[in-house]
């Protein structure tokens, strides 16, 4: 049988991404891949050891090669970092082999959600508010290029699965 095309999350940081991602994996009985996981697993060092060490561009290029292997194989739920839209190749490559599926939430939910660990070097700044903000703003239409947008400000990953869910059934690249 032909792979079923990927299911691709993207969005801002703190939109639920890896949450949903398990989740609808597991509805959907298909592979979980997180991005970055992967790329700390096969680094062995955790997102923020390398930035700090290494920098972000050298971030850039991991996750670059990580997309470009995981993009091929199908059947799989991705769940991607959130600068994954910066990239147009990463994008083209994603959306080759995947149904790009948005989640997007307010600055004050995602203040909210990411501030409850410190795992994200891009937000350990005094600024952190202001940051989120401008970051947000600058990427907006990036993360409005996909084939579903869902604000999952209101909404649990459990709750958001089942909308992306009904939308899968919806367009048929999913039966029951
Ligand atoms: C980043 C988002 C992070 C991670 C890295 C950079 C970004 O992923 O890839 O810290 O540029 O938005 P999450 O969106 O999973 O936090």
């Amino acid at each position: 049988m032909k792979p079923s095309r990927n299911i691709v999350l993207i969005g801002f940081m703190g939109t639920g991404k890896t949450s949903t991602g398990r989740l609808l994996a597991g509805r959907l009985g298909r592979a979980f891949v997180d991005i970055d996981r992967k790329i700390e697993q096969e680094n062995n060092m955790t997102v923020a050891e390398i930035f700090a060490r290494h920098g972000e561009p050298h971030f850039r290029q991991k996750e670059r090669d990580v997309i470009a292997r995981v993009s091929r194989a199908g059947n799989a739920v991705i769940a991607t970092g959130g600068g994954v839209v910066l990239n147009a190749e990463n994008m083209e490559r994603l959306r080759s082999n995947g149904i790009i599926v948005s989640l997007t939430a307010s600055v004050d939910a995602v203040l909210d959600r990411t501030g409850r660990r410190n795992t994200r070097p891009l937000l350990n700044r005094p600024d952190r508010n202001e940051f989120v903000a401008g970051l947000m703003a600058q990427r907006a239409e990036l993360y409005q290029n996909a084939d579903f947008v869902i604000d999952t400000t209101n909404s649990s990953p459990r709750q958001t699965v089942e909308k992306i869910i009904a939308y899968l059934r919806q367009e048929g690249y999913i039966n029951g």
